[in-house]
């Protein structure tokens, strides 16, 4: 008898370690679509039908509550199907037929006592559609098998923006169909058209499925950000790296922008009470940048400029500081510049060397900035290189004025970006770029050797 127990409680032991187990449809050939939709570039929704035996339960209504705990985790969970269904007075309850195959994977002993009779456990007849799969099912199925199938895509609002390989070209309709009709609030599919090499670095669009309305309205951490992503820069890719400089910002801290795009930066600092420099190159990113701050009330916190970031640098930024070291305060706060352009930021560090004469910051007692400057970088030891493309741009060694060197996220296969955040010095500020670092045939070999590694997208 303490065997036939001992047996039972181990048979529930597995089953309840099986319950814990997540069963996914993927793994199950059966639940997924017909093999002959395979190669579909032009979508046929109704060659998607297709018919399946299912596990079923057949419960009596008043048994009901006592069946659903034992096999909740062993429910078949499809797009548009209700597993558990009212039939007269009792309920249908349809299971995964990958871990239920036969009435003895089930918990029997549990299920018994409910009277819930062995005979009534036949397979059913499914019939599935288009509409029992989710849009990752529906593409693995119908994509070349062995090729890369369409591993992500970015969400921006209503649009899905979309990088699509070579191979997958021919079934961009689809793709953008089926991608319509599955994701929640999706209007709009685009592919990228090419890669961002024009100044305002927004994304060449084609429209691959649904409206041409390109103005959207999206959050980055409880902020609301609205723009034409056809126009301005956006990438939902960089939130994390958007907060973790956000983060590092007290209220009443300083934030000069130099390429602040629609304000993923600034908006949410001045939103935080910090003082907001805030500078765009493009007309349509500055307009948006104001709409952003506007509509996000913290107009008193930022300003806002539509120029070149050497010369926000050369003028806003340095008039700025002059005023502040000019004028110390009791309450201590801290200045922080983003760059965020890693194709080209650091091209524009040596506005830093000479924005004053000795004289001019003699006496004063300097609050010196934090750089976070942002670059890609191709090869090997992408890490060394950033660090040595920042120096040479800059024209001095970082050592103690390195505060630290950050992946941000792989763009492509080899190729990094990163965020290498310094400290201004008093002599960065006061000596040009040659001064500080004489250079030597050698170290222009260096630089030409880098100019051709990093390549900038
Ligand atoms: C990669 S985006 C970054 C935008 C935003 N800071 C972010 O993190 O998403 C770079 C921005 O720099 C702007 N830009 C490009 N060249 C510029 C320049 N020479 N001076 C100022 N802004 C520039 C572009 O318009 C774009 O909005």
């Amino acid at each position: 008898m303490l065997q036939v127990r001992l047996l039972k409680l181990s048979q529930l032991v597995s089953t309840t370690k099986r319950l814990r187990h997540f069963y996914s449809n993927m793994d199950c050939s059966e639940l997924l679509p017909p093999a002959s939709v395979r190669g579909m570039t032009e979508l046929k929704r109704e060659e998607f039908k297709k018919s399946v035996k299912i596990p079923r339960l057949h419960v009596p209504e008043s048994k009901a509550q006592h069946v659903m705990p034992l096999v909740k985790k062993l429910l078949l969970k499809m797009e548009q199907l209700r597993p558990v269904r009212a039939v007269e007075s009792a309920r249908e309850i349809l299971l995964h037929p990958l871990p239920v195959k036969s009435w003895q994977s089930l918990p029997t002993e549990e299920l018994e006592k409910t009277t819930t009779d062995r005979k009534t456990f036949p397979m059913y007849q499914l019939e599935l559609q288009y509409e029992n799969w989710s849009a990752q099912e529906i593409l693995k199925s119908v994509l070349p098998v062995g090729e890369e199938g369409l591993s992500s895509y970015s969400r921006i609002g209503h649009i899905v923006h979309l990088n699509l390989r070579d191979h997958l070209v021919p079934y961009k309709a689809l793709i953008g169909q089926v991608l319509l009709d599955k994701l929640p609030n999706c209007r709009t599919v685009v592919n990228k058209a090419a890669n961002i090499d024009n100044t305002y670095r927004n994304f060449q669009l084609e429209l691959i499925c649904g409206e041409p309305q390109y103005q959207v309205e999206t959050k980055e951490h409880g902020v609301t950000f609205e723009f034409d992503f056809s126009q301005v820069y956006w990438n939902p890719r960089l939130s994390t790296e958007h907060e973790r400089i956000v983060q590092l910002l007290q209220p009443g801290d300083v934030l000069y922008d130099v390429f602040a795009g629609v304000g993923p930066f600034s908006v949410p600092a001045a939103k935080k009470r910090c003082h907001v420099l805030a500078n765009d190159l493009n007309p349509t990113s500055y307009h948006w940048l104001q709409h952003n701050a506007k509509r996000n009330k913290c107009l008193s916190y930022i300003q806002m400029y539509n120029k070149d970031g050497r010369d926000f640098i050369l003028k806003e930024l340095r008039e700025n500081l002059l005023e502040r070291w000019r004028a110390p305060t009791d309450h201590p706060y801290k200045l922080h510049v983003t760059m965020n352009l890693p194709a080209m930021a650091v091209e524009f560090l040596d506005a830093f060397r000479a924005l004053y004469t000795s004289e001019q910051l003699a006496d004063l007692n300097l609050n010196l900035p934090l750089v976070h400057v942002y670059s890609f970088a191709k090869g090997e030891n992408t890490k060394a290189l950033v660090q040595e493309l920042v120096e040479s741009n800059l024209g001095a060694s970082l050592t103690q004025e390195l505060e630290g060197i950050s992946f941000v996220r792989n763009v492509a296969p080899n190729k990094d970006m990163y965020r290498v955040s310094f400290r201004l010095t008093k002599e960065l500020l006061t000596t040009p770029k040659q001064a500080t670092r004489k250079r030597c045939l050698e170290e222009e070999l260096v630089e030409k050797q880098l100019t051709n590694k990093v390549k900038c997208v």
